[in-house]
């Protein structure tokens, strides 16, 4: 988002109470197949259609009732996927970064957690049942991770969705660290190879 910065997790944490945590993951699966039996899809990413109509990560809000950040990460997990996260549990280890925003004083976690397959999979059938899907959650989407021949179809069409907050920058952040694409993608899109 336009105005974020992003800052040490130590920082955040010394924010005063004045500051609102905001924590979302980025789940992910390596996919072994293939688009039309030629575009490996390498993994499977996992981002949601919002109420509001613009593409997130699942998360939310902690609150009071949670005695850390990971516990609201998995708690919003819950709310917003369904039992299926139950499977695993998203941890510090999982943390990748944070971002705050001058107004109204959030400060936004960033976390990426490797599920196999079977787990995503279980995930996205599950999804439907949740408590806040069709309320806050309109639905699930995989991020195509290529480009297609006319070099605009794939990631460049979906990074021209609406996103909130820095769900743009955490997504492009994440499949660069994590090297989920292929280094011709990488190098088409400009994605800056170092933090
Ligand atoms: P409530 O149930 O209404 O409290 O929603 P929630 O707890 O699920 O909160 P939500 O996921 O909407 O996000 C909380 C804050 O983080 C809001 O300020 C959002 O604008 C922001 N936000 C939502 N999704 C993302 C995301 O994927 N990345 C980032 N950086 N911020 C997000
Ligand atoms: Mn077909
Ligand atoms: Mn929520
Ligand atoms: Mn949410
Ligand atoms: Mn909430
Ligand atoms: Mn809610």
């Amino acid at each position: 988002m336009e105005g974020d910065r992003k800052v040490e997790l130590s920082e955040a944490l010394a924010l005063g109470p004045g500051w609102r945590h905001a924590c979302h993951a980025l789940l992910y699966a390596p996919d072994p197949r293939k688009l039309f039996g030629r575009i490996p899809m390498r993994f499977a990413v996992l981002m949601q259609m919002r109420f509001d109509g613009r593409l997130g990560f699942p998360g939310g809000f902690v609150d009071a009732q949670d005695s850390c950040l990971e516990d609201g990460l998995n708690r919003e997990l819950r709310e917003e996927l369904g039992d299926a996260v139950s499977a695993f549990r998203v941890e510090r280890s999982d943390y990748q970064s944070s971002r705050i925003a001058a107004r109204p004083r959030v400060v936004a976690h960033f976390y990426a957690k490797r599920l196999t397959l079977e787990q995503l999979q279980a995930v996205e059938a599950r999804a439907p049942l949740a408590k806040d899907h069709g309320l806050e959650v309109l639905g699930l989407v995989r991020v195509p991770l290529y480009i297609m021949r006319d070099g605009e179809g794939g990631l460049p069409a979906f990074l021209e969705n609406s996103f909130i907050g820095a769900a743009r920058e955490q997504l492009l952040e994440a499949l660069r660290d994590l090297k989920l694409l292929d280094p011709g993608t990488v190098a088409k899109l400009k994605i800056p190879d170092s933090k």
